[in-house]
């Protein structure tokens, strides 16, 4: 006979009370924020469906980084719109790319800050597909030769850790025996294990101009429908040598990150996509959703699913807001 007795609602009278029994607490802690730098003078270009969110080049960007190092936001996730596209993407790997220019120019300026690479071809490629085409395909040994290539340069360059995105088998083992082999066995490896072939990177792709020229990831990236799947993919890269694993999308995954926290103990990141965020963003421009509260109870639910460390495009503003509630 539970109620009389029992009234779960004497512990949420107000919010001393709600604060002592909270289950979960966003922090700055817990955000990496993404950076699009384009290589070129003078740039800072806003994503048309990404209302806040710029393309910087490296000549403008300390704006950016002053503001994420003065909110204590830990780290950033680089992605690079080359000036060259080729076949392969060999702009991934040079010394005088794109993210290896920034690298050094963030490492240099703002050496607190803890500067993570976005490992993948898309960007870098004419055709827009993640690695090396083969018969309209990307074909997969192939594309692990040119990740091991491009990971060793970014270690070269000063990253602090790489996140392989293009869902290539094999992909980790590849990346820690090349950095293992140059001599950064320091440099941790953060895989992008269960990351869905999913229409909520539409916003990114216009960002970074990653769409695919033909046809569209579904041979690579995970089949939205599978659950277990996800499992088997984190297994693997814990094999191969993943140090932390991420789930992408978060939002409509929210089952997955949960799955994943429950099964294995490595830290678990969410990717908070382009798409997530713009959907909050267009409601709010309408008027129809308090903008600032479904964005803190969207991050807040990402991290009660399970995830320890969340990517994401709202991490200036999360930052501000939990900085005014201290
Ligand atoms: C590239 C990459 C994508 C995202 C991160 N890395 C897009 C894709 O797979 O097409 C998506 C990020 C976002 O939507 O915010 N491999
Ligand atoms: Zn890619």
């Amino acid at each position: 006979m539970a109620f009389p007795i029992h009234r779960p609602r004497r512990l949420r009278r107000n919010e001393n009370i709600r604060r002592l029994v909270r289950e979960t607490n966003l922090s700055v802690d817990d955000f990496i924020y993404p950076l699009f730098i384009e290589d070129g003078e003078n740039i800072k270009i806003e994503i048309p469906s990404m209302p806040g969110i710029h393309r910087y080049s490296l000549d403008r960007i300390d704006e950016e980084l002053d503001e994420v190092v003065e909110l204590g936001i830990p780290a950033v996730l680089l992605f690079g719109i080359p000036s060259h596209k080729d076949a392969v993407g060999s702009d991934t790997w040079s010394e005088e790319g794109i993210i290896q220019k920034a690298i050094r120019h963030i490492k240099k300026n703002y050496p607190q800050l803890y500067v993570i690479t976005d490992v993948c071809f898309c960007e870098y490629t004419e055709h827009g597909h993640c690695g090396v085409l083969h018969e309209h395909d990307v074909n997969n040994d192939l594309t692990l030769e040119n990740t091991k290539k491009q990971v060793v340069s970014h270690a070269k360059a000063g990253a602090d850790m790489v996140a392989p995105s293009g869902m290539m088998d094999g992909v980790v083992k590849a990346i820690r025996e090349a950095l293992d082999e140059a001599g950064f066995s320091n440099i941790p490896i953060m895989s992008y294990s269960a990351k869905y072939a999913s229409a909520y990177y539409g916003p990114f792709r216009d960002a970074a101009e990653s769409a695919p020229a033909f046809g569209d990831r579904r041979t690579y990236q995970m089949d939205p429908a599978n659950r277990r799947e996800a499992l088997r993919e984190v297994a693997l890269d814990i094999e191969e040598g993943a140090d932390i694993v991420m789930v992408k999308p978060a939002l409509a995954y929210l089952d997955i990150i949960s799955d994943i926290r429950k099964n294995f103990n490595l830290p678990v990141a969410a990717y908070n996509v382009s798409g997530e965020y713009s959907m909050i963003k267009a409601a709010g421009k309408l008027g129809w959703i308090d903008e600032k509260k479904v964005m803190m109870e969207t991050l807040t639910s990402i991290k009660r699913a399970g995830a320890d460390i969340i990517i994401t495009y709202h991490a200036k503003e999360a930052a501000k807001i939990l900085k005014e509630n201290c």
